[in-house]
């Protein structure tokens, strides 16, 4: 905070400077060289002290019209102990009446008394005497600062405290407008009414009281409190002989408890759930046993509940004959489940449990049938990402039947559980990424027919589908990607939203159909599909992406497409299609991202393709395309404005609750070394027509494409000269033109393309100079390959430059002679821009969306860092689960 406000004062005293008002007063002025005197300042912090006008001073506030002193910030920034104030406080502080602000913490004041006489300062609002070393006993005068707002005379850690202790707290009782109070580390434990006198001020705000010793003081002493408006209590590290504070769950503004290693025991109150803003709670290092609980329902998901998990265990043990919902689910517990679940004696109670959520904490153990024999009533069982592991024999017959199972990340034994076969009304499945492997049962196709979701991605499942799985009538959700999977696509069930079995070992033509009207996703790269693509894909009314990648489809594209509001990614790449690309393409005004590269289309690009005024990635690249770069190019208006499109929700709803995103990266080879650069899909704009027969010039129009990022034109027959609009195309960080034959100069517009990282102008008819200066030139110092193949091109860095620089490049030939048959050889490796889909899924429970996509964003961010691929798939909950649960 005082970070914040040192500019503040900076700008206050530039102004006081200028107004006459503010000229400092005479009596306290002479003050301030009295206080002066008796610090020690060896580094001279107070140099500024020094002419008439004290409202300059450093540190120094006046008020703008008195020219009092209001406000006094001497404390310590710095964190260097030779950076501070030592030495004595003199009385003569008294001499400013007016003061409202004071601040000398993080100074040494050597373990002195805090001074009495801050007392007479009546006008204080804020007190800061944190870590400042005043120490032994804190005078009673304080008491009489009843405008108070702020008081820290907090150590920060037990320096002085030992010596620093409270005989009585009475004087608190006098701050009226206490909003913060931090005394953590003085030894209160002397003071037993701290309590009492604490609930007096209904206005705070923030307490903070750790490390104060206050021992054997039962926080039940109070039955009722007086705080309305308090925010944040930090008591931990205080050994109390008490249960948990029943009163702090009546305060609804409560948003930060602080209970660690407070020596608390019995339950934690079922009214805690109560606290709707609590968003912290720590509770670790308790003792949490005892008796006397009606718990029913317990919900502190996604607090951010820390510590080890058996003190809820203690905590909850004679609740759980009631307990029938515990959702523990994204917190940071730590420890073994079994050593909360795991006596027997504990489990026999647990008869009522019917949705236990314990995912996405730190949780450890196996779970065994005897762990598991008493939970009759389970229909909830939800440990996804955990290291737990559930070990049961082949033939163990769960007492329960349960709706749902999300077990997503957790190790699994190596054979896919049998027991599941019990499971006949079962609707949810998530065993993604647990490391199962060997054959998908068939019974999960003929014995689970309630199932709605189906998640086994992630895994080294074999064996093939049945013919066909149009029985499935509730199939929403099928997710079988990354196994080892094969034979035909069955015929999928009408009811499906969500496809994705990429990167197995499908084989065979696309099904007669793949589901109905409700289809959204089709994911079906990296497989042995061919065939070609069907036609009905045209008439599905809501689909939005489609992805066929990377697999042997051949023929043409359909030409029915129609108008569609939601189809948003289409990627067809690295497949035999041929023939041209059909105008139709053209009705699909919502399409962002269309990808048709590594085929063998031919004909010209349709220019109907600038109707798609929404795209932002097109890529035709290593195809048959001839003719000319169409003039439409320039019309593509979102890579011409500053717009993205929203990253939303709404783009991919799943239609069960979560969404859908899809996301791209783009890999660049340079230098025979790929990188993949992922982006939020929304800022991404790229168009890569690499590696075809297309003829004619560069359109001047491609100038309009202003928030383009990648250009790539390379490897076809272009020629005349690069247009100087390329100039200002100034979002520009990839440009590739290489392998055509333009001529002419490279224009002098280009200078100011900044943003250019990489830049490759190889093997063309270009001629002059590389204009000076300008990050053209150091790309070519870093690597003068960029130019090389263009004979009449000026470089001194250019190993076969024009006539001038001959000479200084005799030394270079043989050197250069290495790295052109090395260019060469990457360019045949598909040197260049190629843009390749990732997508991810997220299903969840309405209720934890906002969580999750908070974590979907730092997820976004870690991947923009890190330049990192990552398909995150993050489990699903069906909603009602619960509901039915409290209806119980
Ligand atoms: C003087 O300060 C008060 C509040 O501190 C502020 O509202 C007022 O605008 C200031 N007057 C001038 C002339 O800066
Ligand atoms: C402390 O002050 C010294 C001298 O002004 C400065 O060099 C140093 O960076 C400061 N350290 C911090 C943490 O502000
Ligand atoms: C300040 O507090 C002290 C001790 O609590 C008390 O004796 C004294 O009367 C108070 N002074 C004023 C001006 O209120
Ligand atoms: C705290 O103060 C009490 C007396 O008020 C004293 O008995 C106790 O030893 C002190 N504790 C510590 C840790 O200094
Ligand atoms: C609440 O605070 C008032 C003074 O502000 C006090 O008189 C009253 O006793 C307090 N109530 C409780 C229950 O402590
Ligand atoms: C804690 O309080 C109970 C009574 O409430 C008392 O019997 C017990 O001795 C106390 N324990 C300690 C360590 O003070
Ligand atoms: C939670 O709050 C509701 C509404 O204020 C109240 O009816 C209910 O009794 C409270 N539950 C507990 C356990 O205190
Ligand atoms: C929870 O765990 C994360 C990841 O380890 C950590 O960054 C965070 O600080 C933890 N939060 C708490 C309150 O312990
Ligand atoms: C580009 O769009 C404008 C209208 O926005 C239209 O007049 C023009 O004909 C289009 N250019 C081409 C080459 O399609």
């Amino acid at each position: 905070m005082r970070l914040s406000l040192l500019p503040l004062l900076l700008l206050l005293q530039v102004f006081t400077k200028t107004t006459a008002a503010s000229t400092c007063i005479r009596k306290e002025r002479d003050a301030l060289f009295d206080l002066k005197a008796t610090l020690k300042d060896p580094q001279g912090l107070l140099s500024s002290w020094a002419g008439p006008n004290c409202c300059s001073w450093y540190g120094v506030t006046c008020h703008n019209s008195t020219g009092h002193i209001i406000k006094l910030d001497l404390g310590s920034n710095n964190f260097s102990k030779d950076y501070v104030l030592t030495g004595d406080i003199s009385p003569s502080l008294t001499h400013f009446t007016h003061l409202e602000y004071l601040d000398l913490s993080r100074n040494d004041f050597g373990g002195a008394n805090i001074p009495k006489f801050i007392g007479s300062l009546k006008n204080l609002r804020h007190l800061d005497l944190h870590g400042a070393g005043f120490g032994r006993k804190i005078p009673p005068q304080l008491g009489n600062l009843s405008k108070l707002n702020y008081l820290d005379i907090s150590f920060p850690s037990d320096t002085f405290s030992s010596s620093s202790s409270v005989d009585d707290l009475c004087w608190l009782s006098g701050l009226s407008s206490l909003v913060y109070l931090d005394m953590s580390w003085w030894n209160l434990s002397a003071a037993s009414d701290w309590l009492e006198l604490l609930n007096m001020l209904a206005s705070l705000q923030e307490v903070h009281l750790c490390f104060t010793n206050l021992q054997r003081t039962n926080l039940n002493s109070l039955s009722q409190s007086n705080f309305t408006v308090l925010d944040r209590i930090d008591l931990s590290s205080n050994n109390f002989n008490s249960t948990f504070p029943y009163w702090l769950t009546s305060i609804q503004s409560v948003s930060e408890i602080n209970l660690a290693y407070c020596g608390l025991h019995g339950p934690i109150p079922k009214s805690v759930e109560n606290l709707t803003h609590l968003e912290y709670l720590d509770l670790s290092k308790n003792d949490f046993g005892g008796r006397l609980c009606k718990l029913e329902y317990l919900d502190l998901s996604k607090n951010i509940l820390a510590g080890d998990i058996v003190n809820f265990g203690k905590a909850m043990a004679t609740c759980m004959k009631q307990l029938s919902i515990v959702n523990l689910g994204s917190n940071n517990l730590t420890g073994s489940i079994p050593g909360w679940l795991g006596s027997s004696r504990r489990l026999f109670s647990l008869t009522n449990l019917h949705h236990l959520d314990i995912s996405s904490n730190f949780l450890q153990g196996v779970l065994s049938e005897e762990h598991l024999a008493n939970l009759s009533m389970l229909s909830t069982l939800a440990m996804s990402s955990n290291s737990l592991r559930i070990s049961v024999g082949a033939n163990w017959v769960p007492p329960f039947q349960l709706i749902e199972l999300q077990l997503h990340s957790c190790p699994l034994e190596s054979q896919f559980p049998q027991w599941i076969h019990t499971q006949t009304s079962i609707a949810i499945i998530n065993l993604s990424n647990t490391g199962t492997m060997g054959p998908l049962p068939e019974w999960v196709w003929t014995s689970l027919m309630s199932l709605t979701s189906l998640d086994l991605s992630n895994n080294q499942l074999t064996g093939k589908l049945p013919a066909s799985l149009e029985h499935m009538k509730s199939l929403h959700f099928l997710e079988l990607s990354s196994n080892q999977l094969e034979g035909q696509i069955p015929d999928m069930p009408r009811s499906l939203e969500v496809l994705d079995l990429s990167n197995n070992s499908f084989s065979g033509s696309l099904p007669n159909s793949l589901g109905g009207n409700d289809l959204r996703f089709i994911f079906l790269s990296n497989n042995h599909l061919n065939g070609s693509i069907p036609g009905y894909l045209c008439d599905m009314e809501w689909l939005s992406t489609v992805d066929l990648s990377s697999n042997n489809l051949s023929g043409e594209i359909p030409n029915q497409w129609k108008q569609s509001t939601t189809l948003f990614a289409l990627d067809f790449s690295s497949n035999n299609l041929e023939g041209e690309i059909p105008s139709s393409i053209g009705s699909l005004t919502s399409i962002f991202s269309l990808h048709l590269s590594r085929n063998k289309f031919s004909g010209n690009i349709p220019a109907g393709l600038s109707q798609l005024l929404g795209l932002q990635v097109l890529d035709l690249a290593s195809n048959k395309l001839s003719g000319p770069v169409p003039r439409s190019i320039g019309n593509f208006t979102l890579m011409a404005s500053q717009q993205s499109r929203p990253i939303s929700p709404t783009m991919a709803f799943d239609g069960f609750g979560g969404s859908i995103a899809y996301y791209e990266s783009l890999y660049i080879t340079i230098k025979g070394e790929e990188r993949s650069y992922t982006r939020i899909l929304n800022l991404m704009k790229s168009i890569d027509l690499s590696d075809n027969d297309l003829t004619g010039e560069i359109p001047i129009e491609i100038g309009a494409l202003v928030e383009l990022k990648n250009l790539n034109l390379s490897r076809n027959f272009l020629h005349g000269h690069i247009p100087e609009t390329v100039g200002s195309m100034r979002s520009l960080e990839s440009l590739d033109l290489s392998w055509n034959q333009l001529s002419g100069v490279i224009p002098q517009s280009m200078a100011p393309l900044h943003l250019l990282r990489h830049l490759n102008m190889s093997y063309n008819n270009l001629s002059g100079n590389i204009p000076p200066g300008s990050q053209l030139q150091t790309l070519s110092d870093e690597d003068p390959y960029i130019y090389v193949g263009n004979s009449d091109l000026c470089s001194p860095l250019v190993p076969e430059s024009c006539a001038g620089n001959k000479e200084k490049q005799a030394g270079h030939e043989e050197h250069t002679d290495v790295h052109d048959v090395l260019l060469f050889v990457f360019s045949g490796l598909g040197f260049g821009i190629g843009l390749a889909a990732v997508w991810w899924v997220l299903i969840f429970n309405k209720a934890v969306s906002i969580g999750y996509f908070q974590f979907v964003d730092s997820i976004c961010e870690k991947i923009c860092d890190w330049m990192i691929l990552l398909k995150i798939k993050v489990n699903m909950k069906l909603m009602g689960t619960r509901a039915q649960n409290q209806g119980d």
